[in-house]
């Protein structure tokens, strides 16, 4: 495997975000997010971490830009706090976030790093969420366009690789179906969630859909006003595990198609097709939101390429069969998770509870794709793995099954290539070791150690394969 396995013009590079690298939280004039709220809640992030300063990329950032020239690779994800640069979501400007940006653009271009920024990680201004509840407002939708409008015009001079939002469907059913992430809404004292607020029937629908529409405003408003002469493109970025029915019974079959219905077609079905995909439109029925005609236009084909985070896959099977239920969701689902099948496990778990490792479910994801949403221009946009936090140094950076895990899925990546999906570009989450939300420092999904102590990068084994695979044959 190396550099060439892949097409012409491939981009290789890392991802994070910034509310998981940056630090400097409450610093140089960011207003607070709702994660900055969230994670003050005792109990609710192991070992009640905070990411005030994390890896501290806001100081590190050069460090960290020379660190992907050395391992090869070509780009970097990053994304913008969108409270860094409108501390109250909206009116004044913080100048120090805005030139904080500015800086990191810069020098990835100097070291010939290819921007890629992503509007939205997770990290809604906390005023907005008080204001008027965020997400559940369609307030937001002007907010978030007008955000996304400033980012353009002050960078999209530098930056042609442009996201709205990271995995739609993560901040709507983990932040209001289980409440298990910011602002940790789920309907109370449920069999899933602890909140004390919330509606797990409706609010994650709503949240989607203003979410779409937010994508879809923020997308016209580029198309309008700066790619004419920015030249750049943009996408969305979803989370897709693979769905394999547990056994080929037809219910099992179903429970599968639902289960990818409700995961990836709840967003790329209206992006590709201007509705919902059937089964949601048929079991949430008039909870969920529709699409006026005019949003419709807007929102059917608003990208130029769909990332895709993937990871890991599961069993899917129709409850009411003989195993008990296996659920994370309180949605419409209507299909339980199995890990194993015949007690034969679908994979080896990683130290994430959801992160089961399963190359082959990279090949299923892209193909399916392809043969379902009209063959888009895909980039492969987060992939990778944990291990435990409390791996120390050295023994932290002989990381082989790391190093597995990337030559595995990358071939079969490649083999989704050869067979026609068309995917440009691969990102491995994560550069370095970083705040991982619940998670907190307890689970490390780097390719560079990061020592909490003094802040000092190491870079583990399977960034110097990454060094190799990338290295290219002239150079
Ligand atoms: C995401 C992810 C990342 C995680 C990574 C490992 O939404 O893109 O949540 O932020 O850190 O997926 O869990």
């Amino acid at each position: 495997l190396s550099r060439s396995s892949f097409p012409e013009g491939f981009v290789f590079g890392t991802a994070t975000s910034a509310y998981q690298v940056e630090g400097m939280a409450n610093k140089d004039g960011r207003g607070p997010s709702i994660w900055d709220e969230f994670v003050r809640i005792p109990g609710t992030i192991a070992g009640n971490a905070t990411a005030d300063v994390t890896v501290d990329q806001y100081h590190h950032y050069k460090e960290d830009v020379d660190l992907m020239k050395k391992l090869n690779f070509d780009a970097y994800r990053f994304s913008i706090s969108w409270s860094r640069i409108f501390p109250n979501g909206v009116g004044e400007v913080n100048w120090k976030g805005v030139a904080y940006y500015d800086r990191l653009i810069n020098y990835m271009l100097e070291r010939g790093i290819t921007p890629y920024a992503n509007l939205y990680h997770y990290d809604l201004p906390e005023a907005l969420e008080k204001q008027y509840k965020g997400l559940l407002s369609r307030q937001v939708v002007d907010d978030f366009a007008n955000f996304a409008d400033f980012c353009f015009k002050v960078y999209g001079d530098r930056v042609k690789n442009w996201m709205t939002f990271n995995e739609p469907r993560v901040v709507a059913a983990l932040g209001y179906d289980n409440g298990i992430f910011a602002p940790g809404r789920c309907t109370p004292h449920s069999e899933f969630g602890n909140c004390t607020e919330g509606d797990s029937t409706r609010e994650p629908y709503i949240v989607a859909h203003n979410l779409i529409l937010c994508h879809a405003a923020a997308v016209q408003r580029y198309r309008e006003r700066y790619q004419p002469h920015q030249k750049g493109r943009i996408g969305i970025l979803l989370d897709f595990a693979w769905y394999e029915p547990l056994t080929d019974s037809v219910p099992d079959q179903e429970a599968a198609q639902r289960a990818r219905d409700f995961h990836v077609g709840w967003f790329l079905h209206p992006i590709v097709y201007g509705e919902y995909p059937k089964s949601m439109q048929e079991i949430v029925a008039d909870r969920l939101p529709k699409f006026t005609e005019n949003e419709v236009k807007l929102v059917k084909g608003s990208i130029d390429f769909v990332g895709i985070n993937q990871y890991t896959s599961y069993y899917m099977y129709h409850p009411g069969t003989a195993l008990p239920p296996v659920r994370d969701y309180q949605m419409d689902w209507h299909a339980g998770f199995a890990f194993a099948r015949n007690g034969v496990p679908i994979g080896p778990r990683a130290y994430s509870y959801w992160l089961y490792i399963v190359p082959w479910g990279m090949y299923k994801a892209m193909t399916y794709i392809k043969d379902h949403y009209e063959n888009p221009t895909v980039i492969l946009s987060e992939n990778g793995m944990d291990d435990p936090g409390n791996v120390t140094l050295p023994q932290g950076l002989h990381d082989t099954t790391r190093i597995n895990f990337y030559k595995s899925y990358l071939l079969e990546l490649k083999k989704a290539i050869d067979d026609g999906a068309k995917v440009v570009g691969y990102f491995a989450w994560s550069l370095l070791d970083n705040f991982e939300w619940r998670s907190g420092y307890t689970s490390r999904f780097g390719l560079v150690y990061v020592d909490y102590k003094n802040l000092n990068r190491y870079p583990k084994m399977s960034a110097y394969w990454f060094r190799e695979m990338l290295r290219r044959k002239n150079n």
